[in-house]
């Protein structure tokens, strides 16, 4: 083994030492966390249209026109219920990029108070309306600042004015995100 090995080795020896020492979620000397928020969508209130789309099937409950431009601003909440504590905001936007009306791209910065934790995360990804999607985390600020990881999001209750979704957090913290 090279010196510089040894040395890298050694460093991230430290390194994980460290993770390890500092909090109480780790798992392989990597800090991680997982849970669930609820996500509320009040048409007209929370979530808008901008831009109509061009194609494909109209609006209803679970399709927009393909080319769609949606903005949204929901809060997240500890249960389903939406009147349980407030805990987050997801804010973004998606446009659908299915013909079939059901399929979008969405970019979201999800600011999150949860766990003694405080921050934002990013995700970007595809967004199915009606089956559970899986959105990689790109980054993040303050307590989840390098956060990588990915949220799931899946329907809950897609009939009403508010809709539901369920999101699952499952963020994880790389070594040197200990550095800052
Ligand atoms: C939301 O607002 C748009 C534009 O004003 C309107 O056409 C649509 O019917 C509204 N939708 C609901 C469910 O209120
Ligand atoms: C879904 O939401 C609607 C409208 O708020 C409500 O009437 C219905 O009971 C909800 N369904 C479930 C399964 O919670």
């Amino acid at each position: 083994m090279a010196l510089s090995q040894l040395y890298l080795s050694f460093i991230l020896l430290v390194l994980s030492y460290k993770a390890i020492s500092t909090s109480d979620h780790h798992t392989n000397g990597l800090k991680s966390l997982h849970f669930s928020l609820f996500q509320h969508e009040t048409i007209n209130k929370t979530g808008f249209i901008i831009v109509n789309g061009v194609a494909g099937p109209g609006i209803s409950q679970t399709t927009t026109p393909f080319g769609t431009l949606f903005a949204f601003q929901d809060p997240l909440t500890l249960t389903p219920n939406l009147n349980s504590k407030v805990v987050g905001t997801a804010e973004g936007t998606s446009v659908t990029s299915g013909l079939d009306g059901l399929q979008s791209i969405s970019i979201a910065k999800i600011t999150l108070n949860v766990k003694r934790h405080k921050g934002s995360i990013s995700v970007v990804g595809g967004t199915h309306n009606i089956k559970p999607s899986d959105h990689p985390v790109v980054g993040g600020t303050e307590d989840f600042l390098f956060v990588q990881g990915y949220v799931t999001s899946s329907p809950v209750n897609l009939t009403g004015l508010t809709v539901t979704y369920r999101i699952e957090f499952h963020l994880f913290w790389p070594p040197y995100s200990n550095f800052r």
